[in-house]
This record gives C-alpha cells, sequence and structure tokens, in this order.
C-alpha cells in the first residue's frame, strides 16, 4: 500500500521467479543415445579449439532462439556445429538441456564428431555441412519395452503420431498432438515432432514421416523414440510435454487461449529478461577475464591445485556413470582415484567458459584457502581443460538427508549424533561468514549440502554458489540458485543477499534434523502446512514435541527430560532462524551461542514468512513482503513434491 509503485516490479519478479521454477520441473536432459563418427579428428590443435568454440557459441546462441548453428575453421578442420531443442522447452529448460550435452558430447573425441539425442535437445557436429541432411544410415527408432498396450492405446497413439508428423513442417518444424482417452488416462497417447531449424518444410516432411513409420514399429509398447538425421519424434503414454495447456482438442476454448498467448507473452518476457543478465554477465566476465591470461597459464602451471584433465578423467573412469556420486544443481558428482591412491569426490560442472577460467580460478584459489573441520575441502581444479572440473576430498557417508530422511537410516542418526552435526555445521557457517579475507555467503545450504565423514561429522559443501561478498548482489538468476523451501523470503523475492539468508536456511535444517521430515516434500496438497509453519505453530501452542521425529523417540528420549529440553532449545532457535523479519534473525555466531549456552533466555520468535496459506490473511501489516513470500509458497508446493 505504501510503496504502490514497487509492486507491479515484485509481481513482475514473482512471476518471473515462478515460471522459472516451474520450467525447472524438467529440462528431459536424459541422453538417449551418444553416436560418435568413426573418422579422427585431422589436426589435434586445430581441431580441439575450434570444437570447444563451436560449442560455446551455440550455447550462447540456443537459449534465445531454440537452435543455433556455428561452423569454424575450413578445409578438412572445419567444425560444423548443430543444436536444437525441442519446441516445448522453456529458453532456461534449453539451456539446461544443452548444458548436459555439452558436458556429454565431448566423448566423442578423438573423433571428427558426433551426434547427441537427448530427451529435450540435440547436438550435432562434423567436419563438413550436413544442416541440410534429413536422412541417413543410423536412422532408427528406439523403444521402451516397459508394458504392451492394448488396441485403444495403439490406436490413439497411430492418430497422433500421424497428426504431430503432418502438422510440424508447416509450424516451424515442431508439434505436439494429445489424443485424449477419456476415462482410462493411460489409453491417451502423447506425441512431440520435431525437425531441425536448417531443414526446409518438404525435407522435414520426409524425415517426419520415416521417422514416424520406424516409431510406429514400437508397436504394441508403451513408449518409443525416432532418432532420425533431421528430426526427433517420441510417443508415450505417459504425458512427458512440457507445457499446461492441452492442445490437443477445443480449438474453440477462449481460456485456452489467452493461457497460451499469456504463456508466450511470459516466455518471451522471460527470454528477453535472461538475455539481458546473461549479456549484462558476460559484459562484467569480459571486462574481469581479460587481462591477465598469459599469467593464469603461468600460475596454473605452477599451482598445486591445478589438476590435469586427463588425469581427473582416468580417476574418473572417463566419468563412468558407475562413479557417479550424485548430482547437484551445477554439475555431476563423480568419484575418483588418483594414480597415489588418494580417493576424491570430481564435480564437472555444466557451465564451462574458457574466458572466465582466470576468474574461475581465482576463485578456486582463495576457496581453498578455507580449511576448517566443518568445510569439504577443496583440493582444486581443472579450470582450462575442455570442462570444468572441482575436485573435492571424498567423503564415505554421503550427505545429510540419505540419513535424516530415510526411515531405517533415519535411526543410526541418535540425539547427540544430530546436535554434534548441528554445532558443526553453525562453525563452519561461523568460520565462513566471519572470514577475515572475504566474508562468505554459502547461498545454499540444506541437509543435501552438509556431508558426513565416516564418524558421521557434518561437513558443509558445494561451494560453487559461494562468492565473495562484494561481487554483483542482485541479478535474477541469483534466484534460482538457492533451494526453494531452504531460501529466505527477501532472497527469494528481492535477491537481496545477506548471512541472514543463511541464517534462515540453517534454521530450515535445524528443524529438518529435529523432525526427521523435509521442508516442502512433506506437502502434498496443496493447503498443507510447510514444516516451518507447522514447527511455529506447535511451538506457539506449547505442542512442539508433536514435531520430533519417530526415530528420535524410537530411542525413547521421551524419558529423558534433559534430551527433550535440549531438542526443544533446537526448535526454539531454528524458530528464531527462520523469522520473516531477516533484522530479528540472530547472526550465525549468535545462534552457536544459544545453541551451546543454556543459561542465556532466548527471545520468542516471531512469526515465519508464509505465515497462513489457507486464509491468505496477512497478520503483519507493514511489510509488503509476506504477501508475496506467501505466495511463492503456495505457488511452489506442488512443483515442490
Ligand atoms: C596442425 O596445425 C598447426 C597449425 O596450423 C600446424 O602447425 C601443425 O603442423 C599441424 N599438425 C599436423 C599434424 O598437421
Ligand atoms: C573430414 O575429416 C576426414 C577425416 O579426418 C577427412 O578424410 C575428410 O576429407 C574431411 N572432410 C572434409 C569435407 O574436409
Ligand atoms: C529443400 O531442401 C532440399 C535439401 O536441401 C532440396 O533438395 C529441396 O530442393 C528443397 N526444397 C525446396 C522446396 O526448397
Ligand atoms: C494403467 O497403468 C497402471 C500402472 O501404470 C496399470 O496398473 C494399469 O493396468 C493401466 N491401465 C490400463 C487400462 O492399461
Ligand atoms: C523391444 O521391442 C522391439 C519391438 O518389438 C524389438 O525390436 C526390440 O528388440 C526390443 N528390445 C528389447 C531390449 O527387448
Amino acid at each position: 500500500m505504501k510503496k504502490s509503485g514497487t509492486s507491479p516490479f515484485l509481481l513482475f519478479i514473482l512471476f518471473l521467479s515462478l515460471l522459472i521454477e516451474t520450467s525447472l520441473a524438467d529440462p528431459r536432459s536424459d541422453t538417449v543415445e551418444l553416436r560418435c563418427e568413426t573418422q579422427l579428428e585431422h589436426n589435434t590443435s586445430i581441431f580441439v579449439v575450434n570444437f570447444f568454440d563451436m560449442m560455446e557459441i551455440i550455447g550462447n546462441k540456443i537459449s534465445h532462439s531454440g537452435s543455433a548453428v556455428a561452423i569454424l575453421g575450413s578445409g578438412p578442420d572445419a567444425n560444423y556445429g548443430l543444436g536444437q531443442c525441442y519446441g516445448d522447452l522453456s529458453p532456461f529448460d534449453c539451456a539446461l538441456c544443452y548444458a548436459e550435452a555439452r558436458t556429454i558430447f565431448p566423448k566423442c573425441y578423438p573423433y571428427k564428431g558426433g551426434s547427441i539425442y537427448l530427451d529435450g535437445c540435440f547436438l550435432r557436429a562434423d567436419n563438413y555441412s550436413f544442416f541440410q541432411e534429413f536422412t541417413g544410415p543410423g536412422d532408427k527408432a528406439v523403444c521402451t519395452n516397459a508394458t504392451q498396450k492394448g488396441p485403444k492405446f495403439l490406436l490413439s497413439a497411430r492418430q497422433a503420431v500421424l497428426n504431430a508428423a503432418a502438422a510440424a513442417p508447416s509450424q516451424g518444424g515442431y508439434s505436439r498432438s494429445v489424443v485424449p482417452v477419456t476415462g482410462s488416462r493411460n489409453e491417451s497417447a502423447y506425441v512431440l515432432a520435431n525437425c531441425w531449424s536448417t531443414l526446409n518444410a518438404t525435407s522435414c516432411r520426409a524425415c517426419l514421416g520415416n521417422a514416424a513409420a520406424s516409431m510406429i514399429r514400437c508397436f504394441p509398447w508403451s513408449e518409443g523414440r525416432a532418432l532420425n538425421t533431421g528430426c526427433f519424434m517420441r510417443y508415450s503414454d505417459t504425458n512427458f510435454l512440457n507445457a499446461e495447456q492441452n492442445t490437443g482438442h477445443s480449438t474453440g476454448n477462449i481460456i485456452l487461449i489467452v493461457v497460451a498467448i499469456l504463456s508466450s507473452v511470459a516466455v518471451l518476457i522471460m527470454g528477453v529478461a535472461i538475455g539481458v543478465c546473461m549479456w549484462k554477465r558476460r559484459r562484467i566476465q569480459k571486462k574481469r577475464g581479460a587481462n591477465n591470461v598469459v599469467e593464469l597459464e603461468k600460475t596454473l602451471h605452477d599451482s598445486s591445485l591445478s589438476f590435469k584433465y586427463s588425469t581427473l578423467e582416468r580417476a574418473t573412469g572417463s566419468f563412468d556413470d558407475a562413479n557417479k556420486l550424485g548430482q547437484g544443481g551445477f554439475g555431476t558428482v563423480y568419484k575418483g582415484v588418483l594414480p597415489d591412491g588418494r580417493e576424491i569426490a570430481v564435480k564437472r560442472l555444466f557451465f564451462h567458459n574458457r574466458h572466465r577460467a582466470a576468474d574461475f580460478f581465482n576463485e578456486i584459489n582463495m576457496i581453498s584457502t578455507l580449511e576448517h573441520k566443518n568445510l569439504v575441502r577443496l583440493l582444486g581444479c581443472s579450470c582450462s581443460g575442455p570442462e570444468s572440473l572441482l575436485v573435492y576430498e571424498f567423503l564415505f557417508n554421503k550427505s545429510l538427508d540419505c540419513f535424516l530422511f530415510d526411515p531405517s537410516r533415519g535411526k543410526a542418526l541418535i540425539w547427540e549424533k544430530r546436535f554434534e552435526i548441528i554445532k558443526g555445521t553453525a562453525e563452519g557457517l561461523v568460520y565462513l561468514h566471519e572470514n577475515p579475507n572475504s566474508r562468505i555467503i554459502h547461498r545454499d545450504i540444506k541437509a543435501s549440502n552438509i556431508l558426513l565423514d565416516s564418524k558421521l561429522q557434518a561437513k558443509i559443501a558445494d561451494f560453487g554458489l559461494a562468492r565473495s561478498f562484494q561481487e554483483d548482489k542482485s541479478h535474477i538468476s541469483t534466484s534460482i540458485a538457492g533451494t526453494l523451501g531452504y531460501m529466505a523470503p527477501e532472497y527469494l523475492a528481492h535477491g537481496q543477499l545477506t548471512e541472514k539468508a543463511d541464517v534462515y536456511s540453517f534454521g530450515v535444517v535445524l528443524l529438518e534434523i529435529v523432525s526427521g521430515k523435509q521442508n516442502n516434500a512433506s506437502e502434498t496438497a496443496e493447503y498443507s502446512d510447510s514444516l516451518v509453519t507447522a514447527a511455529w505453530k506447535n511451538f506457539q501452542l506449547g505442542t512442539a514435541e508433536k514435531l520430533f521425529d519417530s526415530n528420535l523417540m524410537f530411542h525413547n528420549y521421551n524419558n529423558n527430560d534433559e534430551i527433550k529440553k535440549e531438542i526443544l532449545r533446537v526448535v526454539h532457535v531454528g524458530l528464531l532462524c527462520t523469522q520473516e523479519v531477516h533484522s530479528l534473525r540472530p547472526s550465525m555466531p549468535k545462534a552457536l551461542q544459544m545453541l551451546l549456552e543454556w543459561d542465556e533466555q532466548l527471545p520468542a520468535p516471531t512469526n515465519p514468512p508464509f505465515m497462513d496459506v489457507r486464509t491468505m490473511k496477512l497478520n503483519d501489516s507493514g511489510r509488503d513482503q509476506g504477501d508475496l513470500g506467501r505466495d511463492i509458497q503456495k505457488k511452489s508446493m506442488p512443483i515442490a513434491t
């Protein structure tokens, strides 16, 4: 009310972050097939440079336009590249899918090129112009032989396949078709057809014709994909398509049209916003990166932090799936063994920017100086190789969430252990926040970023998001850097980043450790309370014990008043950390002190954000932020579960 001028902007940001959230749902970045050429590249020193520049150029263009080509070099050393996202991916998902394609694609090296088909995008490279090709010897269908379907589905699937293949050539190469069967949902058929943007309508029609014919041979199986030279097609009995509105019927439905227009406008706005962000960031990076490339080369050479790409490749068995430890927001983590027998964890980043190698290395350099018993050691990186790789110490026990949210393994975490983990996490955060050289905000504290060593000691992981304080604090993409459910409302809504954002996330982790429940996974119904809200309500009613993890009760702490008091105190501190008003949250050192020093009287917590999703009633009138946060929380629930 008082600042009406800001609210359209806030709404816009909210809308944007919801869109980004929604689109995060599925970039469909699973690889269907990687095909490598059989001839070797012609001249390594020219090829490698061109190859990675080609992927970078496509990466810079693809999320704007959905497809991109790049041509580098000439003669036998030429490098032609084509990237294509399928039409139902948002720009953001397109960037994610392509990022995945690009981390896998270098496996084809030293062959002169190849093709990779993912469920959301495609990438091909070779040393000649293949852009007009729509058929080739590799064309084939891949069937998923999971369930056999009945005649009803086969009829609807055939119809949807034909519809999609017929419609795409005149619609810019992309179409989707849904043939619904009322009554039994899995008799409905979902089809996507997409030609590469370099084909004309005639070639596109021919390609999809071949694709449809080969894919239909997957009948009666429930799912099939055609991987052709000029196009991709997929049918399924489950809805893998990205947009919500059903385009399969009732074209007269005005609401559908309005939704379609609105969402395409929104996608456009988002594309522009992402574009502006990327442009800004690139400008900043250019300014920073240009100066000291030569110096960097030398530093890299001398530094013990620098690992050879080939060493890490060998250590992880060429990034073998069997060595995969997990997938984070910014990359995939593999276990590796160095030649001297040391075990390591290698994080293979989705995003790679050779021109930023100097900055990147400086960041690594800074982070590697952080040494604390509750931080995962960063051992170094491969910064200037074909991909960006981070090397961490290997921890035996995986992350806190694997224990906490697992019904049987949760029993291994007795309260004393849990309290040790809480204390360790707090100490690690205090160290980051108070680091004299440059204070560091982690930004993404959550149960899966707290790793446990063989003694179940907490070690905070993933400094990929940690940046030193001074750097650009405000761009929209930061709002997708954290994890929903752990993000402080002011950070989520305004991108406003202070240490108090970490304090908020820490508070959520405290409540999770006490309850054994995940902050947003418990919300099965749209209007049920989040863990934080539930904790606040129970605390107000004096029934906080209801929150306690049944795995803790298993150890019969009910009869131990000392421990019960300690658990209650942790709930209290958790609520102080998750207060909506960030200035009221304690600092990390203060929170640690509250946890350890019992004679100190704790203040009563004020409300957390998103107080009452049911009534949507504002209980604190002064701020506009509460409303906004509530909306985000409410909308995000179905996505989060
Ligand atoms: C590869 O290209 C570089 C630069 O043009 C040239 O110096 C080198 O001799 C070439 N290598 C081979 C094996 O042709
Ligand atoms: C592509 O590379 C292969 C193998 O290096 C070579 O034989 C062929 O001539 C090259 N094609 C073109 C068009 O230069
Ligand atoms: C479409 O492209 C193919 C392959 O390049 C070409 O042979 C054909 O003539 C083109 N058709 C039209 C109508 O432009
Ligand atoms: C629908 O799918 C479920 C499980 O996926 C299966 O149990 C059921 O039999 C299917 N129904 C029909 C009519 O195919
Ligand atoms: C799946 O089914 C197709 C078509 O019936 C068949 O050609 C293919 O060999 C099967 N694949 C497997 C792995 O069973």
